[in-house]
Parts: structure tokens; C-alpha cells; sequence
């Protein structure tokens, strides 16, 4: 089979690899029907997740048609269509148990595309299968469902809900690429009084607004807190969600939240941000950080059924798979192209 491999800091091919094979009892080997790519990939490529080593096959998302199951597979059956999630789980550790998979004891969590081959590839094995698929419901599209693997559970869960986003909430969303515009549109889910996206990117801000956000502000010309300000009688705001991941962003974000609120980082951070105790240690706040552990699939799956999540709009540009190297230029390059999510369909 043919798959993107990773053969260091900066290089990746599309190589011909043995095929995905079942390996443990509980795998099943899916052959992928549509993937895409996330700003996680090019961390990768960076160099800066050392511990993807070279030869990995990368990607963490998927849409695909199963095509073999281990024996100890239940709920799977060869035909069956499904999406493989970013997030493995074995379903029995503490972790699993209290639907927290990502944090899973027994080798699942952020495994694809990390410490084992991802589904950047027309065929991708996935372990502990019953419990990391989720079927297509009829009526959702792949394009659509492939937006349930990553940004729209993490947004909704390590921004949206761990930031307690309530009705009539001044939501600041700090960052607008997939995963603050996947934030826009879980927190309007709440009737917030204001969505604020704040980016460094007109292009971004552009699509902030398209996703539903009613401020948008350019960091680069405007303060974000003078605008906040203005919008909650000096106050600040009742949910700040970092969604961008550096120190600057997240400093940012603690600035903007009122006494007594949310700040959620979403960001996955390099590098260590300077918190303000001195400044935020009698406001009450209450931080949270996470890990997507995309318990909330089944919610947000019946809500693209229902049409009351619009996911296909994340997709920007489409290709075939063995154009991925292509759509991976595309893709880094999101300022000047506009790129949101890429599609990537395989040869079904
Ligand atoms: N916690 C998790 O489970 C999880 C899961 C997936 C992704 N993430 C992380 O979420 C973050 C966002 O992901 P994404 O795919 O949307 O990334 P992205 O790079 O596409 O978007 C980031 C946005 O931030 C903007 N930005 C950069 N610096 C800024 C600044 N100083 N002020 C304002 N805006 C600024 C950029 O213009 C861009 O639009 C990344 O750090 C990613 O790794 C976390
Ligand atoms: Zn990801
Ligand atoms: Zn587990």
C-alpha cells in the first residue's frame, strides 16, 4: 500500500509500505476513504514532537470502510463504514472508564500518527477498534463526519466545555484556524451574547466571521482588551479560549477574562508561558488545560445529523490522496491560500 511517511524534521514522501495487517485481537485494519490533515502533522514535520520517529506513517483522522477485524472485534464487521478518531481507547483503564481516553493507561489515547502508523494512507490499522470507530450515520457525509476525529470534539470539549461557555456569555476565542473556528461554532451551541475571534490573519477573521463570530479582532492593529472592555462594561469576559498555542496568546488570553471566569487552553504549548499570579491571584479565575478525549462524538455526531453543526464548510480544497504532498503545501501555506481543512479521498 502506499502511505505519507515521515523521514525526519522536514522531509515526508508518499512511499509504498507493507500493507496494514490486524495484529493484536482487538484491531481492525480500515482502508481509508477520506483523511485530512492538522496543524499537529506539521509540528511533526517540524521536528517538534521528537518523539515520532522516522519511518512513521502520520495522521490522525479518518473516514474509512473496514476491511479486516481481529477476533476479538465485536461491534465491527468487514463493510462496515466508520470514522477512526485521533483518540484510541482500551475501554477498561481508570482513564477509559471515566471517559477521560485520552489520558488511556493501556497504550490508546493520541497513539495514530505518534507512536504508531496513522491514517495518512490508503489502509491504517487501528487498535483497540470497538471502542476508538464511530459509524457513519446515513445522511452525514465523509467530508462531514471527518471534522468529528479532531477539531470539532477537541474545541467542544478542552474549550467550550471546560470553559463553561453559558447563555449570554462574552466569549473571547483567541486563534481562528480550524480549531477557534471549530470553538466559534460549538460555543454558539450556547447562545453566547458575543463570540470575539482574535487573530493575526485578516484571511482567519474572514472566517471567524463566516462561522458566526459578531467581533472580530486583528491583534496586529487593534487591543483585544480595549474591545472586550468595551463589550462588558470594563469587565472582561466571561470565557477566554486559547487556541493558538504560545506563550504570548495564552498571556493574552488570561488578560482578557473578568474576575470569577474561564480561561481554556486548547493550544499545545512548546514552550512555557509566564502566568501572572501576581496579577491573577485574587480574580477568581479558574484555568483548565486538556487533552482532547473526544467523549462528546456521539453528541456532536447526532448534531451534524440533525444539521444543527454545519461541518462541511471547514473543508477548504480537496484532492486525491496521492496528491497529499501537494495538500500538505497547501495546507502550511494557510495565509496565502486560505486553507481551513484539506480533503484528502482514497480509491473508493
Ligand atoms: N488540546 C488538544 O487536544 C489539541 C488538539 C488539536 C489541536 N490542538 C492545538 O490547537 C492549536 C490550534 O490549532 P489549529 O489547527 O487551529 O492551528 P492553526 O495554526 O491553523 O491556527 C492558529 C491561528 O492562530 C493565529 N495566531 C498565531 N499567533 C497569534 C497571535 N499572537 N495572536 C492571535 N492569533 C495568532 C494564526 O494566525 C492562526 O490563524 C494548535 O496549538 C494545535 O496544536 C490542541
Ligand atoms: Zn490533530
Ligand atoms: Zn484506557
Amino acid at each position: 500500500m502506499k502511505a505519507l511517511v515521515y523521514h525526519g524534521p522536514n522531509e515526508k514522501s508518499w512511499d509504498e509500505v507493507p500493507d496494514a495487517k490486524v495484529i493484536d485481537p482487538t484491531d481492525a485494519v480500515v482502508r481509508v476513504d477520506a483523511t485530512t490533515i492538522c496543524g499537529s502533522d506539521l509540528h511533526i514535520l517540524k521536528g517538534d514532537l521528537p518523539e515520532v520517529t522516522a519511518g512513521r506513517i502520520i495522521g490522525h483522522e479518518a473516514v474509512g470502510t473496514v476491511e479486516a477485524v481481529g477476533d476479538a472485534v465485536t461491534n465491527l464487521h468487514v463493510g462496515d463504514r466508520v470514522l477512526v478518531s485521533c483518540i484510541s481507547s482500551c475501554g477498561r483503564c481508570r482513564f477509559c472508564r471515566n471517559a477521560r481516553f485520552g489520558q488511556c493507561l493501556n497504550g490508546g489515547g493520541w497513539i495514530l500518527g505518534h507512536n504508531i502508523d496513522g491514517t495518512q494512507a490508503e489502509k491504517v490499522r487501528v487498535p483497540f477498534a470497538d471502542n476508538s470507530t464511530y459509524p457513519v450515520p446515513a445522511g452525514v457525509s465523509d467530508e462531514e463526519f471527518l471534522m468529528l476525529a479532531d477539531i470539532l470534539p477537541t474545541a467542544y470539549e478542552v474549550g467550550v466545555l471546560n470553559g463553561h461557555v453559558s447563555p449570554g456569555d462574552v466569549v473571547a476565542i483567541v486563534g481562528a484556524g480550524p480549531i477557534g473556528l471549530s470553538a466559534i461554532t460549538c460555543a454558539l451551541l450556547f447562545s453566547p451574547s458575543h463570540v470575539v475571534a482574535i487573530d493575526l490573519a485578516d484571511s482567519r477573521l474572514e472566517a471567524a466571521k463566516a462561522f458566526g463570530a459578531d467581533v472580530t479582532v486583528n491583534n496586529s492593529r487593534e487591543d483585544p482588551l480595549a474591545i472586550i472592555a468595551s463589550l462588558t462594561g470594563g469587565l472582561g469576559a466571561d470565557v477566554a479560549i486559547e487556541a493558538v498555542g504560545t506563550p504570548a496568546t495564552f498571556e493574552l488570553a488570561a488578560n482578557l477574562v473578568r474576575p470569577c471566569g474561564h480561561l481554556a487552553n486548547i493550544g499545545v504549548h512548546g514552550k512555557p508561558a509566564v502566568l501572572h499570579l501576581e496579577s491573577l491571584w485574587a480574580r477568581d479565575l479558574t484555568i483548565t488545560t486538556g487533552l482532547c478525549d473526544t467523549y462528546s462524538t456521539p453528541t456532536l455526531s447526532r448534531l451534524l445529523e440533525t444539521r444543527q453543526i454545519d461541518a462541511a464548510r471547514f473543508v477548504t480544497h480537496q484532492f486525491r490522496l496521492d496528491q497529499i504532498v501537494e495538500a500538505y503545501d497547501v495546507f502550511e501555506n494557510a495565509a496565502k491560500t486560505g486553507a481551513l481543512k484539506v480533503l484528502l479521498t482514497g480509491a473508493s
